[in-house]
């Protein structure tokens, strides 16, 4: 263990500001994305030097290519604490890592998934569009927590025809952690497989699929620092006996008129050319959060969630969606949704970019029924609302403001962005701003 936290390339940079000031770029979006780490970009040049074809050629490039592919295969096994009988596949993020999941499963008309309301759209659209298993919905409380009673009536409702649990590992809007185990015992007792979209669990708390009894889960390189262009389906390799739902490339062993030899299950799967950089430098951050220790990264964000949670309560005029007790008091990733009263949360994530440099993210952040529920919008608002949206009119939403902590951020990023809030709450924005309603977002008038 290092027990000192790794350097995030471009956490010291400085822009100048549209109103003419110099500020370092404050980095409160990593819920959307993270840098790499310094390392890991480090360990993508190396690569690069010898970089040849996997499994589509042989040569000295080539065969240190295999070998160190191999090697980063392995160290995202570990990350995972993947059980023997599970192998791991690649696709472009998570998203396209859960649709290709529903699709392997291949369930039925009269199957059920359970998932919740608390979802992340990625872990929501693919059980309703991509099979014909029918999606039943849990229930969550207005902090973003599961209601585990409405879970363990819903299951067993459902008991002869569920076959998964979808449920996240940590919510990109409240920083909520659901009770993997607790679930994973219930799906279990029922036959069926627990999903976790780990999407935000990955780079903020250890995984160990084993031990937690996860049988399949996805999550994306681009949230751990390691921003190449991976997501990652960890699964049962019985899964994988199938014929592939994407065939192609690197699926067969052998073709002819009549006949297929489909390659061994992982590859089958695998098709097309693998992103074996994308996978060099997801192993690259892995190993590096390994090495640094869950202790000493996990201590780390809590106290900037302490932090955060207390300072937040001192903005005049603040609406937090999640009360700030729920942070204190409950293991919650440092994921904070909130706005200021009278502004549009587009107009304020544009105040916070163009006067103060801060990275933020606005809107319903692809978890729309949790923060529908926030404003209280009743199906005839809600129907009004979506034919200015379908009209061109994105801002007519309902949204918030989020700012969410990585491994990188300090004491002083959070302190900038709350004196930018206490500044604005007060004496309001200096610039000017035009909306963007197709972008949906506002942009400083020059
Ligand atoms: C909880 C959660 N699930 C899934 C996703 C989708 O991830 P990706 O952008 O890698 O497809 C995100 C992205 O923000 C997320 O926060």
């Amino acid at each position: 263990m290092k027990n000192v936290l790794p350097k995030v390339l471009g956490v010291n940079n400085c822009v100048e500001l549209k109103n003419g000031k110099e500020a370092r770029v404050i980095l409160l979006n990593n819920a959307a994305t993270t840098p790499p780490f310094e390392v890991t970009l480090e360990t993508v040049n190396k690569f690069l030097q010898t970089y040849g074809a996997l499994h589509r050629g042989a040569g000295p490039n080539a065969s240190v290519t295999f070998q160190k592919v191999q090697a980063a295969v392995n160290t995202l096994h570990k990350f995972l604490g993947m059980p023997e009988d599970h192998a791991m596949l690649f696709t472009s993020n998570a998203s396209a890592a859960i649709n290709l999941f529903i699709r392997l499963l291949r369930l039925k008309k009269n199957d059920v998934i359970i998932t919740s309301i608390i979802e992340h759209t990625s872990n929501n659209l693919p059980w309703k569009y991509n099979t014909e298993a029918r999606t039943v919905y849990i229930n969550a409380f207005d902090d973003g927590s599961l209601d585990y009673e409405d879970l363990e009536k819903k299951v067993a409702e459902n008991a002869t025809h569920l076959k998964l649990i979808a449920i996240t590992g940590a919510s990109n809007l409240t920083g909520y952690i659901p009770d993997i185990e607790r679930i994973s015992k219930l799906a279990h007792s029922y036959n069926a497989l627990l999903f976790i979209d780990a999407a935000q669990l990955a780079p903020h708390r250890p995984i160990d699929m084993g031990k937690q009894g996860i049988d399949a889960l996805a999550f994306s390189a681009h949230k751990v620092y390691a921003p190449f262009g991976l997501g990652v389906l960890a699964l049962s390799k019985d899964i994988l006996k199938t014929d592939p739902v994407d065939p192609g490339g690197g699926s067969i062993d052998m073709i002819s008129e009549t006949d297929i030899v489909w390659a061994p299950p992982i590859a089958r799967h695998q098709t097309g050319t693998w992103n074996v950089t994308g996978i060099i430098a997801a192993a690259a951050s892995c190993k590096i959060i390994m090495e640094t220790g869950w202790d000493t990264i996990v201590a780390h964000e809590k106290e900037l969630v302490r932090y955060m949670a207390q300072e937040l309560q001192t903005v005049p005029n603040i609406i937090l969606y999640v009360p700030p007790e729920k942070y204190l008091t409950e293991d919650r990733i440092g994921t904070f949704a909130f706005n200021l009263k009278g502004y549009h949360h587009a107009l304020l994530s544009a105040i916070l970019e163009n006067e103060y440099g801060i990275e933020t993210r606005a809107g319903t952040i692809c978890n729309h029924r949790l923060v529908r529920r926030w404003f209280h919008v009743d199906d005839v608002a809600q129907k009004e609302i979506e034919k200015k949206i379908a009209g061109g009119d994105r801002l007519a939403s309902y949204g918030i403001v989020r700012a969410s902590l990585a491994i990188h951020n300090t004491k002083e990023d959070i302190d900038a962005l709350v004196s930018a809030l206490k500044f604005i709450a007060v004496n309001g924005h200096k610039l000017k701003y035009k909306p963007v309603p197709v972008e949906e977002i506002y942009v400083c008038e020059e």
